[in-house]
């Protein structure tokens, strides 16, 4: 059985369709590729899962049981965290302020003393590497920290599954082969399952245990990363010509 699961996951915007009868995934222990280009419908996806939006129609389980329709702080509750394509922090309050809130809304935040709820949120701000920034406005921090605080904040909802949306983005290659190394860790030692989407390619690659790809709201192709970038769907939707230079360069 899947940890987390949806089937036929529909949503439209009007006549629009940006996620249409999508089926997905996420075994226990691993770590799920979402991409497709610009509009696919991989942010509404996530919404989806976790309640921000309604479905439209199709299901969502989560361990076999049906989550559709719950409101975000039960999915929360529940043990689904997700960080933030465009991270939006608590304007003028600090890091670990920011964490902390992750520390109480999530999946043992209700049994959570503030002062446990605090602790909690330095374990995860140490585990992102931004012991230096705790007590930082967010307001003064570049955005390669906000991402990591974002990350900070959903693992501090204790999540069985956590779906990353584009954490790579705007990071320059350094930064992106640390947030690399943190996701993998965050699988492998941590055991959280994961649904990463993701446009850099190489971290698809190199962390993804399959992919799913999605182009105008529908699936068009599933399976291992290496078997999706060979896709010629794949390839004509997505990928294109970008993909098959940088093979033959640089990886990028
Ligand atoms: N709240 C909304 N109301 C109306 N249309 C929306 C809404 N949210 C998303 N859309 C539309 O749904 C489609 C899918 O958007 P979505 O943000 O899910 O794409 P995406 O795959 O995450 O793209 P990107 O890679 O650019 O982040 C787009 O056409 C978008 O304009
Ligand atoms: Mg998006």
């Amino acid at each position: 059985m899947a940890l987390l699961e949806g089937k036929k996951v529909t949503k439209a915007f009007g006549a629009l369709k940006a996620v249409d009868e999508v089926d997905f995934e996420i075994p226990e222990g691993e770590i799920l590729g979402l991409i497709g280009p610009n509009g696919a419908g991989k942010t509404t996806l996530v919404n989806l899962v976790t309640g921000t939006y309604p479905v439209s129609g199709g299901e969502v389980f989560f361990k076999g049981k049906p989550i559709t329709g719950l409101k975000p702080a039960r999915v929360s509750r529940l043990g689904i965290a997700r960080t933030f394509q465009i991270v939006q922090p608590f304007p003028g309050m600090s890091v670990r302020e920011n964490v902390v809130v992750g520390a109480l809304f999530g999946k043992n935040g209700e049994a959570r003393s503030t002062g446990e709820a605090f602790r909690e949120a330095d374990r995860w701000i140490d585990f992102v590497r931004l012991q230096e920034y705790r007590n930082a406005s967010v307001d003064q921090i570049n955005i390669s920290f906000r991402k990591r605080m974002d990350l900070a904040k959903a693992l501090a909802m204790n999540p069985e599954v956590l779906m990353l949306d584009e954490v790579m983005a705007g990071l320059n290659t350094k930064d992106i082969e640390e947030m690399i190394a943190l996701v993998k860790r965050i699988n492998q030692e941590l055991k959280i399952s994961l649904m990463v989407i993701e446009h850099v390619m190489k971290a698809v690659m190199s962390l993804c245990h399959r992919v799913t790809v999605l182009h105008h709201g529908a699936k068009i192709a599933e399976g291992s990363p290496q078997e999706v970038v060979k896709d010629p769907r794949v390839i004509e939707a997505y990928l294109g010509e970008r993909y098959a230079k940088a093979r033959k360069g640089p990886a990028t």
